[in-house]
């Protein structure tokens, strides 16, 4: 599904050069539920960004389903994006003034609008949010905003969902909710790699790759959990 092979990026700042990935080598199967963990500034946002299509590595390559993704134009890149990978950040980034439901239907990127609207109100339902979809984000709690979000990354029926510290904001029992959304696809055949600090999302992961200082702990990050 995804093949990172030997990634690296370096940003040049003003105070010198950052390595914020160091030749990362890394496989995700189709299917598989990765998380990533690692202290602050050892580059996990970068990897999620980089093999999400979204930031290009200084060196090496990087593979979603068969595809070199920054050998695309920018405009392919943004159309594979699209088809996907679903991406949820910490923050919502909800719009305030639309219903859930329209929150969700706003991610279209195809298909007809009733057919939008159905695809949109099935999610919602398969995140135990039907009874919210005509409620504003403000009119929510900040798990089932979450939900939204992950139901809004769910809508193109991407292969891929990327996931940035989502239940950063959080207490335990909305991050559950939130986690138990993600492995909703996962158990439809998604893959997802989620970055978190904590561990609630830990029973649902095949496996979790430590990052640090730009590099993944423990060779290849192969490592299995029992
Ligand atoms: N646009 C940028 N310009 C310069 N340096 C950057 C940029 N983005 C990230 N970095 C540096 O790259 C390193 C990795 O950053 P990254 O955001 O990937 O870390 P992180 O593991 O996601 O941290 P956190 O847990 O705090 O979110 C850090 O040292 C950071 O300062
Ligand atoms: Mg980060």
């Amino acid at each position: 599904m995804v093949e990172l092979q030997q990634v690296s990026k370096r940003f040049r700042g003003r105070a010198g050069e950052v390595i914020a990935l160091a030749e990362v080598d890394l496989h995700v199967a189709p299917g598989e539920f990765v998380v990533v963990r690692g202290p602050s500034g050892s580059g996990k946002t970068t990897l999620l960004l980089a093999l999400g299509g979204m930031l290009r590595p200084t060196g090496g390559k990087v593979l979603v389903n068969g595809v070199d993704v920054y050998a695309l134009t920018e405009r392919e890149r943004a159309r594979f994006r699209g088809e996907n990978i679903g991406f949820v950040f910490q923050m919502f980034h909800l719009v305030p003034y639309l219903t859930v439901l329209e929150n969700v239907a706003l991610a279209a990127t195809a298909g007809r609008t009733s057919t939008v609207w159905a695809a949109a109100g099935e999610l919602l339902g398969r995140l135990g949010l039907s009874p919210r979809e005509r409620h504003l984000p403000s009119e929510l709690s900040a798990g089932e905003r979450q939900r939204v979000a992950v139901s809004r990354a769910l809508l193109n029926h991407p292969k891929l969902v990327l996931a940035d510290e989502p239940t950063g904001n959080l207490d335990p029992d909305n991050a559950a909710e939130v986690f138990e959304g993600l492995a909703v696809f996962h158990r439809r055949g998604g893959t997802v790699v989620v970055v978190t600090h904590g561990t609630t999302a830990d029973h649902h992961a095949n496996r979790i790759v430590h990052l640090r200082d730009g590099r993944i702990d423990g060779g290849s990050g192969e490592k299995r959990m029992a």
